[in-house]
């Protein structure tokens, strides 16, 4: 991979997105847990976030959005160096989903490896593609940021389901002869909050089994509050930190990309820098937190909605378990109109490949397969039906769909919490 030229400067040449089709909105939650879309809204900013369907996994999305990062770059899926997928829900554990990628994009000499900072680790990825190209190590390298988060989520704890999405995002970095901003990169891990957000079974420390299932242990678990301050305090630290690095300062910086967890986290950095809301890219109201997707998610949308021009400078910011931050500062000196390059990339050509003997389980999780299959009221077992009621009607007034083996596995009482009751 070392082609042995000497320091190099490094560019976005390429961005790319995928989204999953099916839409899951907090109206949908109110069905599944004791919430309401007022609160959701008022607290985080959400209004709804995508489903990966069962044929996609983190590899597949990953590898479309990649794909299309390429086709904006205007090269071959050949000429990719280095691979990075940043994930916390990978494929398998080994091997890499990074890995699944490259087969996946039809690359076939690139090295490639799973990037693990959580929600910061696309900005991770960014800083060591950065590394990799000015050190002439790769002259174009694919940066991912990819997660399939709707299945590792507890869906009777109403803290954490309502916050995260599925997606991907992805970029190329690649050489370049022509100078611009220099990035300033700031990379931080503060280890005091490691249990503030974590897996914890499935790990050398507690491998998976009934027992740990039977405790919910392969579900995220997260410590709201303490995780709100670490972001407040740190995201504008972090991003002042690269700001200066790349000798500018904060009222210098067109837009920041921040990861999109919470509106009022980002109202909290702008304030922090002293900078009003519209320097602040926002789409979380769309998608969620789609942990190390947000940034790419967001930096490719804002591009393709001519929020980022030729000469800009870009700050992208993060923060996630771990405790991880990141934060680079950059000049964008691509085209935007390239971006209309990423059309000629359709999902469905793209496969990630399984082995032909072995297929998975059903991956949707019950909850959330009953309410995208059945728009309006989750269906409740038949014993709780108390005789006269009248037929459970939806949100519109319209009466709920039966649901059938098709369409619907309602789930059972023992998989459900008491909440999920049609409401009246
Ligand atoms: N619907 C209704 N009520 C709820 C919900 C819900 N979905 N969730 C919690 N509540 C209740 C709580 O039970 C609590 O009730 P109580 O006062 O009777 O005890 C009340 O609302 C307030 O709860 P808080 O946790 O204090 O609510 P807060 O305003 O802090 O918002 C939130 C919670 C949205 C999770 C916020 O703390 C937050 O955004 N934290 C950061 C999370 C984050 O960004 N995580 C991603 C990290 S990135 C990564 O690496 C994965």
């Amino acid at each position: 991979m070392n082609d042995g030229i000497g320091i190099r400067h490094a560019r976005i040449t390429g961005w790319g997105s995928y989204a999953p089709s099916a839409v899951l909105t907090n109206a949908d939650l109110e069905r599944i847990v004791e919430t309401s879309d007022e609160w959701i809204v008022s607290r985080t900013g959400i209004r709804e976030r995508r489903v990966a369907a069962a044929h996609e996994t983190t590899a597949s999305m990953a590898a479309v959005a990649g794909a299309r990062a390429i086709a904006v770059a205007g090269l071959d899926p050949d000429e990719i160096d280095l691979i990075l997928v940043a994930t916390l829900t990978p494929d398998y554990w080994m091997p890499s989903t990074a890995s699944l990628v490259k087969e996946a994009i039809g690359n076939t000499r690139a090295a490639a490896m799973d990037v693990s900072a959580a929600c910061s680790g696309f900005v991770y990825g960014y800083a060591t593609a950065q590394a990799y190209v000015t050190s002439g190590m790769a002259r174009n390298v694919l940066v991912v940021g990819a997660e399939l988060l709707t299945r590792f989520l507890d869906y009777t704890d109403r803290s954490t389901c309502i916050l995260f999405g599925d997606g991907a995002g992805a970029v190329v970095v690649s050489a370049s002869d022509e100078p611009a901003v220099p990035h300033g990169i700031e990379l931080t891990t503060e280890p005091s909050g490691a249990y503030m957000i974590w897996l914890p079974a499935g790990g050398s420390k507690s491998p998976s089994s009934a027992a740990t299932v039977g405790r919910g242990e392969h579900f995220i678990r997260m410590e709201g509050r303490e995780t709100y301050r670490f972001a407040t305090k740190t995201l504008a630290s972090t991003a002042l930190a690269a700001i200066a690095k790349a000798g500018l300062r904060p009222d210098q910086i067109d837009l920041f990309i921040p990861h999109q967890a919470n509106i009022r986290i980002i109202e909290a950095v702008a304030k922090g820098l002293g900078l009003p809301m519209e320097k602040m890219f926002v789409n979380l109201d769309r998608y969620g937190n789609t942990s190390a997707a947000s940034v790419p998610l967001a930096l490719a949308e804002a591009v393709d909605a001519g929020r980022i021009k030729q000469g800009d400078n870009v700050v992208i910011v993060a923060f996630g378990a771990g405790f991880t931050s990141g934060a680079v500062a950059f000049e964008w000196t691509a085209d935007p109109a390239a971006g209309a390059r990423a059309a000629t990339v359709r999902p469905e050509e793209i496969r990630v490949r399984v082995p032909v003997d072995w297929d998975s389980v059903d991956p949707i999780p019950p909850q959330l397969a009953a309410v995208l299959a059945a728009p309006g009221p989750v269906a409740v077992p038949l014993d709780d039906v108390v005789p006269g009621d009248p037929p459970a009607r939806a949100a519109g007034g319209t009466p709920a769909p039966t649901p059938t083996a098709e369409t619907a596995a309602p789930p059972t009482p023992a998989a459900m919490p008491a909440s999920t009751e049609v409401p009246a």
